[in-house]
């Protein structure tokens, strides 16, 4: 009951989907979370084969296939006082969770979002296992029978209460660029790439409150969601109010990279 995880929030953690049998986009996943725990000054327990091997483990032990795999690290159980313990063991922590990839109905309709003022602080960059703000925000957008909060800091968007935000505003996709108000998302930084093989050339600027709501298209993406079109803003539709064509297109693009991923793994036989 003493480790600071759980005491004070002292810890940092990762999602990652498996496709397959094998961890999709880990280098990425391991890039954000050594960054993470550096930001933190935790120190890493494992070197990337490490993580590597013991997320194989717990994949296996849990019949590959589609899974959602969750880490997270402590600083590690000490007596409570708020400064860094002395000789201190980090307690790495984890789980598999079933991957059902994002459900036919919400592709058909999409989902309600809320916008709010972001009350968190300002380092969101750290994926922080201290996540009561975001639990309030996305709380906040099921009281107002919404699905997700879309978060707002002077004016801008920053990203939803777990999901980067994307939108399509006179026929440019935008989305925020990276900063310390919001999560470099894996997924987020896939969007891009697939965009810009597409040839839609996707801008990485700043979104005001009023573009977001004037926007055609709205999207969130994370990596156990994917993508998922926003169609209402604060009760009132998004464009038509059905998911748009671009949100459609970049949906299927992450789609055919997923089964490309897919194609090349070792089936779970071998
Ligand atoms: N969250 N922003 C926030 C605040 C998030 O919590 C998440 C994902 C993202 C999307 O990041 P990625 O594409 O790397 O999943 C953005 C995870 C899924 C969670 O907390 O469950």
């Amino acid at each position: 009951m003493l480790d600071r995880g759980f005491l004070f929030g002292d810890g940092v953690y990762e999602v990652i989907p498996v496709y397959g049998g094998r961890p999709f986009r880990l280098d990425e996943h391991l890039q954000r979370l050594e960054n993470s725990l550096a930001e933190v000054r935790i120190p890493n327990p494992h070197q990337r084969d490490g993580w590597s091997k013991i997320l194989s483990e717990l994949i296996h032990k849990n019949e590959g296939g589609d899974q959602s795999l969750y880490l997270q690290v402590t600083r590690g159980v000490a007596p409570r006082d708020h400064h860094f313990p002395e000789l201190t063991n980090p307690t790495l922590f984890m789980m598999s969770n079933p991957l059902t990839g994002t459900p036919t109905s919400i592709l058909q309709h999409g989902i309600a979002a809320v916008t709010e003022t972001d009350s968190r602080w300002s380092r969101c960059n750290i994926k922080s296992i201290n996540l009561l703000a975001n639990v309030l925000h996305r709380q906040h957008a099921l009281d107002r029978g919404a699905k997700e909060s879309i978060l707002i800091r002077q004016g801008e968007v920053t990203e939803g209460a777990a999901s980067n935000v994307f939108v399509v505003l006179e026929g440019t996709i935008l989305t925020p660029p990276k900063s310390h108000y919001l999560l470099p998302g894996v997924t987020r930084d896939l969007v891009l790439e697939l965009a810009q093989q597409q040839g839609l050339h996707p801008q990485e600027s700043a979104i005001s409150e009023q573009q977001l709501a004037a926007a055609e298209e709205i999207w969130v993406t994370s990596s156990t969601k994917e993508v998922v079109p926003v169609t209402q803003l604060n009760h009132a539709p998004v464009g038509e109010g059905i998911p748009g064509l671009v949100t459609l297109q970049i949906h299927r693009h992450l789609q055919t990279f997923k089964q490309q991923f897919r194609a090349e793994s070792p089936s779970p036989a071998h």
